[in-house]
């Protein structure tokens, strides 16, 4: 036999009378009747969602059309919605939601590395070998990517899984690529015996996230641009420490401070350099190509270097039951 929802319960009013609702009791008779549950954490979240959205009503003086135009937006969003397209998350992350979400999750154990948003566009990559390149030739201009994965005391982390993206030298995915059919510019290292990694692939552009649906148009309204500042997306794991999801800015990009999804932090960013260190190259299997500098043609790659700094679970752990 089928069980009886809460919503088909006999109702107990516990008795309450009817009372004429105004725009000054609405909201807590709407928290009262919401309240009848054991759930403490469902019971504080939905209080404290009724009281905001209410005296977010309240204080705009939101009209009919308003209202309206609301609802028709966030239909447009559902409707953009599916496992390709995930504008629902889109609106989150432009409204500053997701950043904030994960600020306060990740409130870091003092001296590792810092998160920045996952994004999208994380998908499964092949596993490859120190040196190798993860880019297809022609992808762009080849960019050595090096440094060393240590723990907050300074020792070397072997065997870290280094899972890493971006975009081609065009500002796209390999997935909004339609003429790739596989993975490119994405793939899996694990760290050496020193902590150490030295990956191949491009130096990163700025591209503007999704903005041909109801985000994009969001967007305008607001005048805001839609451009993310250039950036490769790292998840960092290994069993003995926090896993972290990160990204690193290239220094350069004047849309830092812009980003339309408030993932740039300071402490992320670094410089690509230009290198004509053709021994280095050697050593990690970098491919130099042909720049004109100074009106000169110049052999040499771009050098992006960066440490990261994992957090140990045990540390994460008593920080937590400390707080
Ligand atoms: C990204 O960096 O891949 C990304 C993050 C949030 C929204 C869209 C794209
Ligand atoms: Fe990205």
């Amino acid at each position: 036999m089928a069980t009886q929802s809460n919503s088909q319960q006999k109702p107990d009013t516990n008795g309450a009378k009817l009372e004429d609702l105004t725009a000054d009791n609405l909201t807590q008779h709407v928290i009262n009747i919401s309240s009848n549950i054991n759930n403490e954490r469902v019971k504080f979240i939905f209080s404290k969602l009724i009281q905001h959205a209410h005296d977010f009503i309240r204080e705009t003086d939101i009209q009919r059309d308003e209202w309206e135009a609301s609802w028709q937006f966030l239909t447009e969003v559902g409707k953009a919605s599916h496992p390709d397209r995930q504008e629902m998350i889109l609106l989150s992350d432009v409204l500053g939601i997701s950043a904030l979400v994960d600020i306060i999750n990740s409130r870091q154990t003092p001296g590792s590395t810092e998160s920045s948003v996952l994004g999208p566009f994380h998908n499964e990559a092949h596993l490859f070998e120190n040196g190798d390149s993860i880019s297809s030739n022609g992808a762009g201009e080849t960019m050595l990517i090096r440094g060393t994965v240590r723990d907050l005391r300074g020792n070397p982390v072997k065997a870290a899984l280094l899972d890493i993206w971006e975009t081609n030298g065009n500002g796209k995915y390999d997935m909004q690529d339609p003429e790739k059919d596989g993975p490119d510019c994405r793939g899996k290292f694990y760290s050496g015996e020193d902590g150490s990694f030295y990956i191949n692939g491009v130096r990163p552009v700025d591209y503007p996230v999704p903005y041909d649906g109801p985000v994009g148009v969001l967007l305008d309204l607001l005048n805001r641009q839609a451009y993310r500042p250039a950036h490769i997306h790292f998840v960092i794991a290994h069993p003995s420490y926090e896993p972290l999801t990160t990204a690193l800015y290239d220094r350069e990009s004047p849309r830092l401070v812009l980003d339309p999804v408030f993932g740039a932090k300071t402490s992320l960013t670094e410089d690509i350099v230009w290198s004509e260190d053709l021994e280095m190259a050697k050593k990690h299997n970098t491919k130099p190509f042909v720049r004109k500098v100074d009106g000169q043609d110049r052999t040499g790659f771009w050098l992006l270097e960066h440490d990261f700094i994992l957090a140990d679970r045990q540390a994460v752990k008593q920080r937590k039951t400390h707080d």
